[in-house]
């Protein structure tokens, strides 16, 4: 069944569903079906805004229409563990957004509750899916440009603070190191993978939701030095040294981009035609991996998720951030 259509839902109708649903439509063979708020009258205009035949006003009455193959997942990180388990109980397959749950606790009880019901559970870190990091990750596997010896991201940017916004909630995941100090830490592990030691430190907003993150994760041979702030901008670059050459992802590197290459004193900068926000590549692969009856990414794996919430859970511990 290589074209077997597949019928979305959406649970939490906010700013990144929004971005989903419009990069879902360009997908081929997929259909958004369902959509869930906690409010009818939300989910009535996101649907007729995206075309979803279906609204409805509870979570839970989407996790049981049978005409719903898969459910992404778009609240606070907070309730990503709730609403994940809530689908995976009733049948469906689940993308969720990152982090994929609080800490790593949670993301072992999701998976094993994914596993208990046989059915696929996959992050919805997009980076790893888009065309410039894949092909980064290329350069790493290679080693055409010798060994990577350092990983340098940064993801920043200001927002007045405000305890309304959820980005600076602490008790729903809020602050800089779980909404955004992710990419950054996900940079290091994609190519260096899972550090040796870690060291960090953090400024705290008045409610004790972290205002930014400095982290250095130390491996073997290789160092990454990263930073996630909601205090400034910031260029939002990941730079990746090699023996031969330095390959950096241009700005905003967690989303579609361009990569420049320097060597022996010469740039080059290549271009990835996207036009899309980028979504439609952790949706397409996310729905080979349901028509093959896959129950694990081989790229988003179950492991890779564990890697980097337990090196949040680490950087917490050291920087006294508890939820
Ligand atoms: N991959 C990416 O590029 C990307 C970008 C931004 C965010 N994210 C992730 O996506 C998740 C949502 O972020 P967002 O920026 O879309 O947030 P948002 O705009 O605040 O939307 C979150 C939605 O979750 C629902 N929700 C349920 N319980 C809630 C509660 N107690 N408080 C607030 N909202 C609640 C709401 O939907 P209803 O009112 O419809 O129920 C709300 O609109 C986060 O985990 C974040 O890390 C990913």
């Amino acid at each position: 069944m290589k074209n077997k259509k597949i019928r979305w839902g959406i649970i939490g109708l906010g700013n990144i569903a929004n971005k989903f649903a419009t990069d879902l439509a360009t997908v081929e063979h997929a259909e958004l079906v369902a959509v869930a708020s906690r409010s009818q009258q939300k989910a009535d205009d996101f649907a007729v805004k995206h075309h979803s035949k279906k609204s409805y006003d509870t979570y839970a009455a989407l996790a049981k229409d049978v005409d719903v193959d898969a459910v992404y997942i778009a609240t606070p990180h907070s309730f990503h563990k709730e609403h994940s388990i809530l689908c995976l109980q009733n049948k469906k397959a689940v993308l969720c957004e990152k982090p994929l749950a609080m800490n790593l606790q949670e993301v072992a009880e999701m998976i094993a509750v994914a596993k208990e019901n046989n059915m696929l559970l996959m992050e919805a870190l997009w980076t790893f899916f888009l065309p410039h990091f894949r092909y980064v990750l290329d350069i790493v596997k290679s080693e055409k440009f010798g060994k990577l010896k350092s990983v340098e991201a940064d993801f920043g940017f200001f927002k007045e603070f405000d305890t309304k916004n959820r980005l600076f909630k602490k008790e729903v995941g809020g602050g800089s190191l779980l909404d955004i100090g992710i990419y950054p830490i996900f940079a290091a592990v994609a190519t260096l993978g899972k550090p040796d030691a870690i060291d960090a430190n953090a400024t705290f907003f008045e409610n004790g939701a972290d205002s930014s993150c400095t982290m250095n994760l130390y491996y073997k041979n290789a160092k990454a030095s990263l930073k996630s702030t909601l205090l400034e901008e910031t260029k939002t670059e990941a730079v990746f040294t090699f023996e031969k050459a330095i390959v950096k992802i241009n700005s905003q590197f967690h989303e579609p981009s361009t990569v420049l290459i320097i060597q022996n004193n010469k740039e080059e900068v290549i271009n990835f035609d996207c036009k899309t926000i980028g979504y439609n590549f952790e949706i397409e692969h996310f729905n080979q991996l349901q028509r093959a009856h896959k129950k694990e990414s081989p790229i988003m794996t179950f492991n890779f998720s564990k890697n980097i919430i337990n090196i949040a859970d680490k950087v917490r511990k050291i920087i006294g951030l508890a939820y």
